[in-house]
């Protein structure tokens, strides 16, 4: 049994109670990418908070009951204090994860990444050769920057995660992204799932798979990890939540604004001014996604796609302003997923 998989099903527990047991700090929202497909809105001139305030809202977090903090951005490591901040994360019993593109990863940085036990230190990387990842982000060099950080984390003995959204254009590389993660010695995650893009995507609509593509996508893909799985037998359960965003999820911006998740756009309070409690136990947004369940989602009830589907409440906000829609993302590749197991769907 992995860490993730036992914290897996720590998250699940804490659902019921409303603990946020998995907080996503975007200690920036600079970046030194221009990826095609990123959900952020862009960059801004938006003042960022320092480790003083990290030391309180950590504090806060604690008490709250946060156990796991995933360090992400934009890119966490053009924040000037990021290793203190990070640092103070594990003076404060977090368990803590680092999102980045490996930009700025090089040996003396490898060292104290590793001396901070992180239970993994997650890359994107989006092709197996370099002129398809730097057209998707934007920067030449890209490539052979984030698969040498891949490698000298991975010989340091940090656990690695290379990220892979598919998209329309990466989907051909994936049997080479698959050979080269497996070469560095890290874990794959891909994802045909995409969140609405921000202002550096020209054409929303040409990022994503075709029906065609995914089930290519499905019937190549083991099987053995991943949210998308072919075998899956699950029934629904009306009481359940849909999703951990406000139940035992929750996100942090730059400037101090908390969110349901770091792809919801709604603030619903700020740090600065409120304590962690106060927003977290009486944001109207929280207490509202806190209230739904799948029996709330009428066109979502005895849905036969239910086992294979990633629903998530904040592509369904972005694209209708409300909260009960069906995902027709999620509805899409769910019925290739369960075309590939072989249903009748
Ligand atoms: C927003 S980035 C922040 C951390 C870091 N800059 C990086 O790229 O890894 C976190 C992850 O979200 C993924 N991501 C960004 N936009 C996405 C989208 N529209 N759909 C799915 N994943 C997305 C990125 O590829 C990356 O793996
Ligand atoms: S996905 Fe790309 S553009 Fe977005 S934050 Fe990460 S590196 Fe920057
Ligand atoms: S596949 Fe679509 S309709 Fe079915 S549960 Fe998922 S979002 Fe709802």
């Amino acid at each position: 049994m992995t860490q993730l998989s036992g914290l897996d099903r720590l998250m699940r527990k804490t659902m019921k109670k409303a603990i946020p047991l998995s907080a996503h700090i975007m200690v920036t929202d600079r970046c030194n990418e221009r990826c095609t497909h990123c959900y952020l809105p862009g960059q801004s001139k938006k003042k960022i908070l320092a480790l003083a305030n990290y030391q309180k809202i950590f504090t806060q977090l604690r008490q709250a009951g946060t156990l796991l903090l995933t360090l992400s951005g934009g890119e966490p490591l053009l924040h000037p204090e990021f290793f203190a901040i990070a640092a103070q994360a594990r003076k404060d019993a977090f368990a803590i994860r680092i999102y980045t593109n490996g930009l700025l990863i090089n040996e003396q940085n490898t060292r104290k990444i590793r001396d901070l036990h992180p239970i993994e230190v997650c890359l994107s990387l989006y092709a197996a050769h370099a002129s398809a990842h730097d057209s998707i982000t934007q920067v030449p060099g890209s490539f052979q920057k984030t698969t040498s950080a891949a490698q000298t984390l991975a010989q340091a003995g940090v656990p690695v995660k290379l990220k892979t959204p598919v998209m329309h254009g990466n989907f051909k590389d994936l049997p080479q992204i698959r050979s080269l993660a497996q070469q560095i010695g890290a874990e794959l995650q891909e994802s045909p799932y995409l969140y609405p893009p921000g202002s550096n995507c020209a054409n929303a609509s040409q990022l994503c798979l075709s029906k065609e593509n995914l089930l290519d996508f499905f019937s190549t893909k083991p099987d053995s990890h991943g949210k998308f799985r072919l075998q899956r037998d699950r029934t629904m359960d009306v009481n359940q939540h849909p999703c951990g965003a406000a139940n035992n999820y929750v996100a942090i911006g730059c400037d101090g604004n908390v969110f349901p998740c770091p792809m919801f756009e709604q603030p619903v309070g700020n740090l600065l001014e409120e304590s962690f409690l106060t927003i977290w136990n009486q944001a109207p947004l929280l207490q509202e996604l806190r209230s739904l369940s799948w029996g709330d989602i009428d066109a979502c009830l005895d849905c036969k796609l239910y086992s294979y589907c990633q629903r998530c409440v904040a592509s369904v906000f972005a694209s209708t302003g409300g909260l009960t829609a069906a995902d027709q993302q999620a509805c899409k590749i769910a019925e290739a997923c369960a075309q590939s197991a072989g249903k009748n769907v």
